[in-house]
């Protein structure tokens, strides 16, 4: 078996709407091993830095600001096929056209506002959950 790791973030709208629990049920019933987890707010510069790859997108300015309005809860999460098969649990980035049984159907309200990260590879998994934990926060 090939285990290996992602990162998420349940967003500051779900967390706002007090989605945290069901949401973490959802990813722990569906086989994720939570190996680091905390609430956390980031700044504005964290959110710029965390999402630098899209500083030349449209929808930069309202992406930081939205990641920075409110508290996160910030996981790396530990299955066989981590990264793919937690964005299949997580759904498309836009909710409308997120499956049925998807968190996002379930959780998100738009394309911005869309409840929860998920990384797109296991690189990005690396870089992203160690922007937001160090080794010895990882168990
Ligand atoms: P995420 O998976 O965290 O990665 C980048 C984020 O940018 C994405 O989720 C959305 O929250 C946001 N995003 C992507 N496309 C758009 C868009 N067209 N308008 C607003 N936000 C977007």
């Amino acid at each position: 078996m090939i285990s290996n790791k992602t990162f998420t973030m349940i967003k500051p709208d779900a967390v706002e709407k007090g989605h945290v629990g069901a949401i973490l049920n959802k990813i722990n019933v569906s086989g994720f091993r939570i190996v680091s987890m905390k609430m956390t707010q980031m700044s504005q510069r964290d959110a710029e830095l965390f999402y630098a790859v899209h500083k030349e997108r449209p929808f930069f300015g309202e992406l930081v600001s939205f990641m920075s309005r409110g508290p996160i809860v910030a996981a790396i999460l530990e299955k066989e096929n981590a990264v793919d098969d937690f964005r299949t649990l997580i759904g498309a980035t836009n909710p409308e056209e997120a499956a049925e049984g998807t968190l996002r159907k379930q959780f998100a309200t738009s394309m911005g506002e869309n409840a929860l990260h998920g990384s797109d590879s296991n690189e990005n998994a690396e870089i992203e959950g160690a922007f937001h934990f160090s080794v010895r926060d990882m168990f």
